[in-house]
């Protein structure tokens, strides 16, 4: 499926609701590129981590933000992470960078920053972006925008079965950190984790992904043909 014109389509909701996975097959179908915003959250929170600035330290990392390159390079599934020219696409999955990453996420003068760097990402349409704000303030006139939700249980779940090995134990620690991340995502002052108004409502509990994709497809049909 092609469109007429070169949309940006907005994807949030929380960790384990199936973003990513959506959101790259919808741009490959579409022939748009993919962007993950939460890699550039994660990226800076390894800077921070291996500078040793503090993650507390809103204006701290703003200027560290201000001289750090971070780049995406869409790829099949998901994006190639490049924090100042280094390839971090492993290291930003790991569970000490992705609890940091949730932590510096709640400055708002380090959102500033990371918020104008995607805007400009998407200026030219075109761009399936996925992150916890991106219908709410990065692109708050997105031509499509989506909310991906499911229960907890089956989003630690989906992340458990995605790092490969599985034990009742690993099972508990990933839902407890799950359920620490959305805490952290949902109530922050600064563009929290929440459905735009205007965003439709997907529930992936019981859906499969070839489900969801092909819903979204029909939402971009419809907004494509006004
Ligand atoms: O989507 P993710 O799990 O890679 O995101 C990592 C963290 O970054 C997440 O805990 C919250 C933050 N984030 C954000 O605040 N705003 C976004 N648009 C994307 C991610």
């Amino acid at each position: 499926m092609s469109t007429a014109r070169k949309l940006v389509i907005a994807i949030d909701g929380p960790a384990g609701s199936g973003k990513s996975t959506i959101a790259a097959r919808l741009a490959k179908k579409l022939g748009y590129v993919n962007l993950e915003s939460g890699a550039m959250y994660r990226a800076l929170a390894l800077k921070a981590m291996e500078r040793q600035v503090s993650l507390d330290d809103g204006e701290a990392l703003r200027e560290l933000a201000d001289g750090t390159a971070i780049e995406l390079e869409p790829r099949g599934e998901g994006n190639r992470v490049l924090l100042d020219g280094r390839d971090v696409s492993q290291r930003i999955r790991d569970t000490d960078v992705t609890a940091a990453a949730s932590r510096v996420s709640i400055h708002p003068r380090l959102r500033e920053v990371m918020v104008g760097r995607q805007r400009e990402l998407g200026l030219d349409g075109g761009v399936v972006m996925e992150g916890r704000d991106i219908g709410t303030a990065v692109f708050p006139n997105a031509d499509v925008k989506i909310f991906l939700d499911a229960d907890e249980s089956v989003r630690a779940e989906r992340r458990v079965l995605q790092d490969g090995s599985h034990s009742p134990e690993k099972a508990q620690r990933v839902l407890a950190e799950l359920t620490a991340r959305d805490q952290r995502d949902r109530t922050r002052l600064a563009s929290p984790l929440a459905a735009a108004p205007d965003a439709v409502h997907i529930d992936t509990t019981h859906k499969s992904i070839d489900d969801v994709v092909a819903e979204v497809e029909q939402l971009v049909k419809k907004v494509d043909r006004r």
